[in-house]
């Protein structure tokens, strides 16, 4: 039997999107969030028999593996308070490190990205790989459209192998890039993106040109 897939943060807008997706793949899929009752609430929306929310315990007990859809500012104190449920479970952190008002500039935090700040919070035994900074809420939202651009995965060897897979029955273009250091450039550019996005109107996304085998 298939584990369910967890996404802390998961009544936020990348969440949704995510989870409704992870669902369309045949996933079963749980919201996690600070409020039980919030996340049950969250999970009833969709009116999809694979999602559900509670609080993060429901969220984890179980599951095969984790996405962690919250903002920076949130980051550090999450990751903590999840530390014991979270061993040896593969976590996908998508989180970009943006610092309000000035969220088309790059912020680099102590810790150069917020993945290798969560490898340094969970220790050893955190798996942590890190995806998704360049896909808006809106394209993941919306089903009927297929995503423009890839999704760049970075992580320990073993752990994007883990990683790829799942991310791409998002229905979307994924691509190997290398280990977890390498979120520092991934997260540093969504600020340059939402800086597209203001100059030129849409919502832009990442594509890589030039591979000869995809
Ligand atoms: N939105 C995008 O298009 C996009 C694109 C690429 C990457 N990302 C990244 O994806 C992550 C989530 O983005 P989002 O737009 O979905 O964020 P969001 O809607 O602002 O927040 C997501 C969820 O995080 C939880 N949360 C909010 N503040 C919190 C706090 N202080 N402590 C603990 N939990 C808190 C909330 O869940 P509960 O209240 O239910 O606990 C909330 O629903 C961010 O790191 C962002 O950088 C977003």
């Amino acid at each position: 039997m298939q584990q369910h897939v967890a996404i802390i943060g998961g009544s936020g807008q990348q969440g949704r999107g995510i989870a409704r997706r992870w669902s369309a793949a045949g996933f079963e899929v749980r919201l996690g969030s600070r409020s039980a009752s919030r996340g049950a609430e969250s999970g009833l929306e969709f009116a999809d028999e694979r999602i559900s929310g509670g609080d993060y315990e429901y969220a984890l007990r179980g599951a095969g593996f984790v996405l962690l859809s919250v903002p920076y500012s949130a980051h550090a104190p999450t990751l903590l308070a999840l530390k014991p449920m979270l061993k040896g479970r593969l976590l996908i952190d998508i989180t970009v490190p943006l610092q309000p008002p000035k969220v088309r500039q790059v912020f680099l935090p102590p810790g150069q990205a917020a993945a290798l700040e969560a490898q340094a919070l969970l220790g050893e035994e955190g798996r942590v790989v890190a995806a998704l900074h360049h896909i808006s809420h809106t394209h993941l939202a919306d089903l009927s459209q297929p995503i423009l651009g890839d999704v760049l995965v970075c992580g320990a060897k073993a752990d994007r192998e883990r990683a790829l897979p799942l991310l791409a029955a998002l229905d979307v273009s994924v691509l190997d890039a290398g280990p977890l250091r390498n979120a520092i450039a991934l997260e540093a550019m969504t600020p340059v993106l939402l800086h597209l996005n203001r100059c030129y109107g849409g919502s832009a996304s990442l594509s890589i040109s030039g591979l000869a085998s995809r």
